[in-house]
């Protein structure tokens, strides 16, 4: 059986023929070794941030989507609350983990003064689904009624991390 060869022509796109004779003789082994070392670096490269991104994935696959529930805190909570500042509602910065009612200056209303609970998932989504049945008499006049909505609002509260928080803590 003959050895099949590459004709002149049929070659050039396949690739399974390389030039005999290799266009750049002195530095061709360097190129060669060059480019296996880049394949390498890439591929250890692409490895390492597949790994990053699933580890730093896990927490928000979890509970929710931080990057929707930014947008929706955009679109329904800032008329009323923002992250650094109070404004009709008390601000968010730090908000998960915290102590319901204690903002400093906040004038809370009696309903949630009396609430005592610390804001976690579990409570916010309380919280969110329906302020009125959790503290009657609050003055919260918003509720989320989806859970998805709920869960991606709270994954992105938990992005406020209170030692952001600009200049409160000092005085
Ligand atoms: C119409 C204005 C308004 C909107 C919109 C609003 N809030 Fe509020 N929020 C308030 C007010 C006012 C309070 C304080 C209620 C009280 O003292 O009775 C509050 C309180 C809170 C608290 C309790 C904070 C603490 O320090 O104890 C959380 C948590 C909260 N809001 C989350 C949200 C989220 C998340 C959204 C968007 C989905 C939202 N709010 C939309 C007005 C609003």
């Amino acid at each position: 059986m003959r050895e099949r060869t590459c004709t002149e022509g049929r070659s050039r796109l396949c690739g399974c023929c390389l030039p005999r004779k290799p266009p750049m003789l002195p530095t061709s082994n360097h190129t060669a070794h060059h480019a296996r070392l880049v394949t390498t670096l890439a591929g250890l490269l692409c490895l390492g941030s597949a790994h990053a991104a699933t580890s730093a994935n896990q927490p928000a696959a979890h509970t929710g989507d931080a990057a929707r529930g930014q947008t929706l805190y955009t679109q329904q909570c800032m008329a009323c609350h923002a992250a650094d500042i109070s404004l009709a509602g008390p601000l968010h910065r730090g908000v998960v983990g915290r102590k319901s009612a204690s903002v400093p200056d906040y004038p809370y209303s009696p309903a949630l003064q009396k609430l005592h609970v610390t804001w976690n998932d579990r409570t916010l989504n309380t919280w969110l689904q329906s302020p009125n049945a959790m503290a009657p008499g609050n003055r919260m006049g918003f509720a989320v009624p989806s859970a998805q909505d709920r869960q991606d609002l709270i994954a992105y509260l938990k992005t406020l991390q209170p030692q952001a928080a600009t200049g409160r803590s000092k005085p």
